[in-house]
């Protein structure tokens, strides 16, 4: 099988590279802006590397889809700071540039592995979020945090049309809050752009102070980016053709703690490693508004938790705890 993916740099990405050329036999072609990430494997023959600009290398990306067996549109911005600061970059990137590699995926008839994102299920107030049930609810216009979940939300609907009318082969998944090494960069944290694990891990490191938006009641389902990619080895090998026209939500509902309990966690788990340990012991946690933290802009939800039936069905079971998660990023940025 040859892969092509776009967004290999980035998260999900440079973590699937390096499971699908340990585990398989397959091809990549990885394209990204940012390929530091991807330095790593440039030795191996199965895989080759384009830095490139996703709104400006059409005809490559073109030629890429059309030798390819199946196509990872990866590339995206998915902070929710950037939703805020560029909601037009926001939209342009993950619904106008995706949608034109969707349809290249129709034209040349590949199939297609889209991810789609827990946030397209907004301000859903379920117990348990089922992929083809739950409400997708979002706020107001001006609330921009939600542009993000609209453009994922509106391709999720373009690609089961394409699916229903034309007869494209996809699957969607939804991540659900997947952390690991290499979630996001220092350089994010610094400037307050960071997800909540990250900022968290430098807020501690230098400034002594971790700030939970509204208190940090808001409940999440950390999950292990290695459990996460396994759930795509299986999506992509598509075992009698189990993961077509399906979407699968991909997260741990095991792990769902508040945002504060995720900060304790952190904190307790850094006293273990030296050269942490004093800052962690130090540490304050302060409350800060959501209008305070991010801008007036802002909306968030306060918990969600996936229904994991129909990935566990192909064969998927996460066994990473949170601690056990954040201990392996720990060690990841000790090194
Ligand atoms: C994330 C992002 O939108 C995407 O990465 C993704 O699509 C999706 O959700 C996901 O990973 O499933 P969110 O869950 O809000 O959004 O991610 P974080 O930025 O990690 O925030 C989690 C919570 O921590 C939010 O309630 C936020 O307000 C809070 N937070 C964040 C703080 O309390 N303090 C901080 O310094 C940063």
């Amino acid at each position: 099988m040859k892969i092509f993916l776009l967004g290999a740099g980035g998260f999900i990405g440079s973590h699937l590279v390096q499971k699908v050329l340990e585990s398989t036999d397959y091809e990549i072609s990885a394209f990204d802006i940012n390929t530091t990430r991807l330095e790593k494997f440039t030795g191996n023959k199965r895989f080759t590397c384009f830095k490139g600009d996703i709104f400006r290398e059409t005809d490559y990306i073109r030629e890429q889809i059309a030798s390819c067996d199946v196509v990872l549109p990866f590339a995206g911005v998915a902070m929710p700071a950037y939703y805020l600061s560029k909601p037009l970059w926001t939209f342009e990137l993950d619904f106008e540039q995706n949608l034109k590699v969707v349809r290249m995926c129709l034209k040349y008839k590949k199939r297609v592995v889209f991810p789609s994102t827990s946030e397209v299920y907004g301000l859903a107030n379920e117990n348990i979020l089922l992929e083809d049930e739950s409400p997708l609810v979002t706020g107001p216009v001006g609330k921009m945090r939600w542009i993000y979940s609209c453009s994922k939300q509106m391709l999720d609907r373009v690609i089961t049309a394409y699916g229903q009318e034309n007869g494209l082969q996809y699957t969607l998944f939804r991540p659900f809050n997947w952390i690991g090494p290499g979630l996001d960069t220092m350089e994010d944290a610094r400037q307050h752009r960071a997800r909540s694990i990250t900022q968290f891990i430098y807020d501690i490191l230098h400034r002594g102070e971790i700030k939970l938006v509204g208190g940090g009641n808001q409940r999440r389902s950390f999950t292990w980016i290695g459990d996460g990619t396994d759930a795509l080895m299986l999506i992509l090998k598509n075992y009698k053709g189990q993961a077509d026209s399906q979407i699968f939500n991909i997260g741990n509902p095991s792990n769902n703690y508040s945002i504060r309990e995720l900060a304790e966690i952190i904190i307790d788990e850094m006293k273990s490693f030296p050269n942490f340990r004093e800052k962690a012991e130090r540490v304050k946690l302060t409350t800060i508004s959501p209008e305070n933290y991010y801008s007036d802009s802002y909306d968030d939800t306060m918990n969600r938790r996936p229904s994991i039936d129909k990935i566990k069905r192909l064969g998927w079971n996460p066994s990473t705890t949170l601690r056990d998660a954040v201990r392996m990023t720990l060690e990841a940025y000790h090194e």
